[in-house]
């Protein structure tokens, strides 16, 4: 029997709109309309006359045909590819070639919805509910100290095959970087640790103390004293973030921007800032073939875990204390999603019964 038979169909999906979203690294809108598809929604984004990012919705509202396969003219409106129709960066129709003056012509049916959009940190952001006011700015990506030939950045963007949920607790999941990555990221003599665990407004911070410094199967010895500092944290609604720092050696921040394009299919951006006492040319490489290294292995996994949870039709877990972020992280979405709702009836998530074995705050483990 699947989960469907037996009634208790579950899936960890929460749209929560009020949130910025990122879109698309910023140089990869330029003169053409870009299409992002945004929680179920495809969108165009185009730049307008003054050069700032716009959305709107990717469908004309004349035919359907998708805005983003048309051009941007010059004074920074989209004009669709079919029968030219022009919209501003409000989505507001302003020409409909052929249509004479005065024959009905201005008509706000003709309007498309649009987002508001924001640029930062090298990223378009989209404001998730079309039309509304944002009352907060984008999440600001942060720099580790150091700067010059010593620090550096790698950016990595992959299309992950699974929910926004799955890919957020793996980037925050500590136990399998030394089993699905050992050798690679851990996997040397297991040592204990302790991760405390900090529940902000609208974040969750975990930080981990005890680790002694090491790559791979390489560890420091164990009484030299050297450890990572290290936290993972968690921004509502898609951000993930995972800082080490020795002082005076080395600070690593990966921040993890997602992109939920729908249930079950989460684009991410790793974008990674270090510097350290090795001139950042050296890292760099380093960097880049560990990365995309655990970045595969690490999509293999999500995929394999989509495919089963459809396969029957629903999710199950059973947690541990060492499931430290995971079920805090899907509350915090489910809940933003809820407040947002009219009905919070209406809402696709299913309460969650089982009690929360990572909220423990202070876990000990080995790792
Ligand atoms: S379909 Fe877009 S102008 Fe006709
Ligand atoms: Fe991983």
């Amino acid at each position: 029997m699947n989960d469907v038979e037996d009634g208790t169909a579950h899936y960890s999906i929460a749209f929560p709109r009020r949130w910025w979203y990122p879109a698309c690294p910023s140089r990869r809108l330029g003169h053409r309309p870009v299409c992002v598809t945004l929680m179920n929604t495809p969108l165009a984004l185009f730049r307008d006359a003054a050069g700032a990012a716009r959305a709107v919705i990717d469908r004309c509202p004349h035919r359907n045909v998708p805005l983003s396969r048309g051009r941007v003219t010059d004074d920074g409106c989209i004009e669709c590819a079919y029968h030219g129709w022009r919209f501003d960066g409000t989505g507001r129709c302003n020409g409909v070639p052929g249509l004479s003056e005065g024959s009905g012509a201005s008509s706000s049916t003709r309007d498309l919805p649009s987002h508001h959009t924001r640029e930062q940190d090298g990223f378009v952001w989209i404001w998730g509910e079309q039309g509304s006011v944002p009352d907060r700015e984008p999440l600001a990506i942060p720099t580790p100290e150091g700067s010059g030939a010593n620090s550096g950045e790698v950016v990595f963007e992959y299309d992950l095959a699974c929910t926004l949920h799955a890919a957020l607790e793996n980037a925050l999941d500590v136990p399998h970087t030394a089993y699905l990555h050992r050798g690679i990221f851990r996997g040397g003599e297991a040592r204990e640790i302790t991760a405390e665990r900090r529940d902000l407004q609208d974040a969750i911070e975990v930080e981990y103390r005890g680790e002694p410094v090491g790559l791979g199967r390489i560890r420091g010895r164990q009484n030299s004293g050297l450890v990572f500092e290290h936290w993972d944290r968690f921004f509502m609604p898609s951000t993930a973030q995972v800082e080490y720092r020795v002082p005076g050696w080395f600070h690593i921040i990966n921040t993890i921007l997602h992109l939920p394009l729908s249930e079950f299919s989460t684009r991410a951006w790793f974008k990674v800032r270090y510097s350290s006492r090795v001139p950042a040319a050296l890292l760099r490489p380093i960097v880049w073939a560990r990365g995309l290294q655990i970045l595969r292995q690490d999509a293999r996994m999500l995929a394999m875990q989509t495919d089963t949870i459809r396969r029957f039709g629903g999710e199950r877990y059973t947690s541990t204390e060492l499931d430290v972020i995971g079920n805090a992280v899907w509350r915090m979405l489910r809940q933003a999603e809820r407040a947002e709702a009219v009905t919070p009836e209406g809402s696709r998530a299913r309460a969650e019964e089982t009690p929360d074995p990572g909220a423990a705050q202070r876990v000990r483990f080995r790792i």
